[in-house]
């Protein structure tokens, strides 16, 4: 049972979008996965997804309107296997809590599947418009497909 937390700053854009596709993409290959996400801050703890992320996904048939913000927790390094963030400001916050070298490397950003040590960041579309939603969408597919393919072939 892989366990998987998808992780970035406010947990209501990228991070809720990246959860409900890698959620589908395992569902769809048959996996038994346990998908979470967090932010690293807490300005919107409770709170739904940001509406053009609820809608940027609806448009592709997944509903993520039942999931709620929450932050990032130093229990997640033991709760989950991986953790994959969406850029290098998430990762730094990230790794200054880990206090184990194990801990560290389950920390990963999430486009390094796509294009190993690029270091590419999923851009924050919270000050875009839906375009930068759907564009955010389609990198986050790509990487989901990527990772479920990576555990089939193991
Ligand atoms: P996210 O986007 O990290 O993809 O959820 C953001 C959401 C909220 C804020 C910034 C980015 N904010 O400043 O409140």
């Amino acid at each position: 049972m892989m366990r998987i937390l998808m992780v970035c700053l406010g947990n209501i854009c990228r991070s809720p979008m990246a959860e409900g596709i890698m959620r589908r993409r395992a569902q769809e290959a048959a996996l038994n996965m346990i998908v979470d996400s967090a932010g690293t801050a807490d300005y919107h703890v409770g709170d739904e997804p940001d509406h053009r992320a609820i809608r940027c996904m609806r448009n592709h048939g997944i509903d993520i309107s039942n999931l709620r913000g929450r932050q990032f927790s130093t229990k997640d390094f033991e709760a989950f296997d991986r953790i994959y963030v969406m850029d290098a400001t998430n990762y730094q916050n990230i790794t200054k809590l880990a206090n184990t070298e194990e801990h560290k490397s389950k920390v990963q950003m999430i486009l390094n599947e796509l294009n190993p040590g690029r270091n590419q960041p999923v851009p924050d579309p919270w000050y875009g418009d839906m375009t930068d939603f759907e564009r955010v969408y389609e990198m986050l597919d790509e990487a989901a497909r990527k990772i479920t393919g990576s555990i089939v072939s193991r």
